[in-house]
C-alpha cells in the first residue's frame, strides 16, 4: 500500500480487498465491545476547504475508537494555498502530527499535500474523486447483497467525483458499473479508460448512457448524488434546468430489480436528484451507508497510520 490514500486507481485489487476485510473486522470488532486502540498515541489533522458533515464526524470518532486523536481545521482557519502556500502546510502539519486528512477543491492541492508531507495522506474530498466514500459504498454493498463480484450498480445524475470513486472501486471488484449521465455532463474519459482496465481484469464491466430508465433496467442497486457539488452554485441555475429527467424518484425506481438497493452519499437535496418517498423508502439504504463511512476510513486510518 502506499502511503497515501488520494484515489482508488492507486490501490490494487488485493488492496481494496484487504482494506474491505479490515472494515468488516473493525466493524464487528466495534460491536463486540470496542476496537482496540490501534491508534493510541496517534494524531489526525483534519484540513476542510469545504463543509462536510459525515467526513468530519466520521473520522474523528474513527480515530477517538482507535485510542488515537483528531484535529479539526476549518475553511477559514489555515486558508490552504492562499494564507500559506500547500507545501509549507504539508511540511508543518508533518511536524505536529501523524496523518493528514484533507478535503479540497483542486485535486492538485491534496497531491501536493502529499508530496510534501512526511506523513500519510488522505484524500476526503477533491473535485476529481471521493475515494473514502468509494470504499464506503463497497462495503455497503457487500454487505447488503453479500458480494460484489457481477452485481449491477446504476448512477444517475452527474458524471462528478463519487461517479469517478464508483467507476474506480466497482471496477476493481467486479462490479457492472452502469451510468446515465445527460450530455455535458459525463465521467471525465481517464477515469472511464482505468476503470474499463480494471474490469477487463476482473469480469466487470462499465457501461455509459444518456436514458436514466434504459440504464436502471435490471440494476441491483441504485445510486444518485447531488446535481451541484461544492464549489459548482454558480452553475446551479443551469444545473436545475438539465437534470431533473435523471432524478431518483419511485417510478425511475420501478425499473430497477424489485427491492433494488437505493444509495446517495449525502447530503441528499431532496425533492432534486432524490425525492422523500425513495430516500426514505423500504428500499433505501442511505443511513447504513452512511454509517459505514466510519468503518471503512478505520481501515484505511489502520493501513496507513499503524506503522
Ligand atoms: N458524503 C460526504 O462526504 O458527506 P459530507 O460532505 O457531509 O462529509
Ligand atoms: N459531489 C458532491 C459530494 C458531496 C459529499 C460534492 O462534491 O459536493
Amino acid at each position: 500500500m502506499k502511503k497515501d490514500f488520494l484515489s482508488l486507481a492507486d490501490c490494487t485489487i488485493d488492496e481494496v480487498r484487504s482494506l474491505l476485510d479490515l472494515a468488516v473486522t473493525l466493524k464487528a470488532e466495534l460491536r463486540a465491545g470496542g476496537n482496540k486502540p490501534r491508534l493510541s498515541g496517534k494524531a489526525l489533522a483534519m484540513v476542510f476547504q469545504k463543509p462536510s458533515l459525515r467526513t468530519r464526524v466520521s473520522f474523528e470518532m474513527g480515530m477517538i475508537q482507535l485510542g488515537g486523536r483528531a484535529l479539526y481545521i476549518a475553511p477559514d482557519e489555515i486558508k490552504l494555498g492562499q494564507r500559506e502556500s500547500v507545501p509549507d502546510v504539508a511540511r508543518v502539519l508533518s511536524r505536529y502530527v501523524d496523518g493528514i486528512m484533507a478535503r479540497v477543491f483542486a485535486h492538485s492541492d491534496v497531491v501536493t499535500l502529499a508530496q510534501w508531507a512526511s506523513v500519510p495522506v488522505i484524500n476526503g474530498l477533491s473535485d476529481y474523486t471521493h475515494p473514502c466514500q468509494g470504499l464506503t459504498d463497497l462495503l455497503t454493498v457487500q454487505e447488503k447483497l453479500g458480494r460484489l463480484q457481477g452485481v449491477t450498480l446504476t448512477y444517475v445524475g452527474d458524471g462528478n467525483n463519487v461517479l469517478h470513486s464508483l467507476l474506480l472501486g466497482g471496477a476493481k471488484t467486479g462490479m457492472h458499473i452502469v451510468a446515465a449521465t445527460p450530455t455535458g455532463y459525463d465521467p471525465l474519459p481517464e477515469v472511464v479508460r482505468l476503470a474499463e482496465a480494471d474490469a477487463a481484469r476482473t469480469g466487470g464491466s462499465v457501461r455509459l448512457l444518456r436514458d436514466p430508465r434504459e440504464a436502471v433496467a435490471g440494476a441491483d442497486v441504485v445510486y444518485t448524488d447531488t446535481w451541484i457539488s461544492m464549489g459548482q452554485e454558480a452553475e446551479s441555475a443551469e444545473r436545475r434546468k438539465v437534470f431533473p429527467p435523471y432524478q431518483l424518484n419511485s417510478q425511475l425506481l420501478a425499473h430497477a430489480k424489485p427491492n433494488a438497493g437505493v444509495m446517495h452519499d449525502l447530503p441528499a437535496y431532496r425533492g432534486y436528484e432524490i425525492t422523500d418517498e425513495v430516500a426514505d423508502g423500504p428500499q433505501s439504504w442511505l443511513f447504513d451507508q452512511a454509517e459505514n463511512r466510519l468503518h471503512a476510513q478505520k481501515a484505511i486510518l489502520v493501513q496507513l497510520l499503524e506503522r
